[in-house]
C-alpha cells in the first residue's frame, strides 16, 4: 500500500469514528444537564410531576424508566408533554428558545413536536397529560 492511500484510509477511519461517537458524546453531555434536576419515575405507566416542579413554560425532567428526558409544556389553559428523543437516531433533544434542537445532526422541532428541519422525519412522541390534585400526571404507557 502506498503512502497516499494509507493516509487516505487513516483520514477516512478518523472521520467514521467521529461520526459514530459524536452523537453518543453529545447525548452524554445533554443528560448531564438533566442530572441536576430532581428525578421522577414511571409508575403504573404514569409519571407524576408535582406542581412545585412546574415553574416555567418549558420544563425538562429526567425520568427513571424513560429513555430520554420528558418535556412538559405549561400553556395558559393546558399542558403538553413530549419525549425529548430525536426521531432520527434517538439522541436527546434540547430546549433551544421556542424550539427543540437535536445536537447530533441538526434536526429541529417546534413546541407541538413537529419537525421544522431534518434529517428527522417523524414528530416527537407526544403523551397525554391529566391535571391531578398535586400536579400533573403524564401517561407514558
Ligand atoms: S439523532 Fe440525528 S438529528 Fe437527531
Amino acid at each position: 500500500m502506498n503512502q497516499s492511500r494509507r493516509n487516505f484510509l487513516s483520514a477516512a477511519c478518523t472521520l467514521c469514528a467521529a461520526a459514530v461517537l459524536a452523537p453518543a458524546a453529545l447525548a452524554a453531555v445533554n443528560e448531564e444537564d438533566d442530572d441536576k434536576k430532581p428525578k421522577l419515575k414511571v409508575e403504573d405507566g404514569k409519571v407524576l410531576i408535582p406542581a412545585a416542579l412546574i415553574a416555567e413554560k418549558l420544563n425538562s425532567f429526567k425520568v427513571k424508566g424513560l429513555p430520554r428526558p420528558l418535556l412538559l409544556i405549561k400553556n395558559p389553559d393546558a399542558y403538553d408533554a413530549y419525549l425529548l428523543k430525536c426521531t432520527h437516531m434517538g439522541v436527546a433533544v434540547k430546549i433551544d428558545g421556542d424550539e427543540l434542537a437535536c445536537p447530533a445532526h441538526g434536526s429541529r422541532f417546534n413546541l407541538q413536536g413537529g419537525v421544522i428541519k431534518g434529517p428527522a422525519k417523524e414528530p416527537l412522541t407526544r403523551y397525554k397529560v391529566n391535571v391531578v390534585t398535586d400536579g400533573v400526571e403524564v401517561i407514558v404507557a
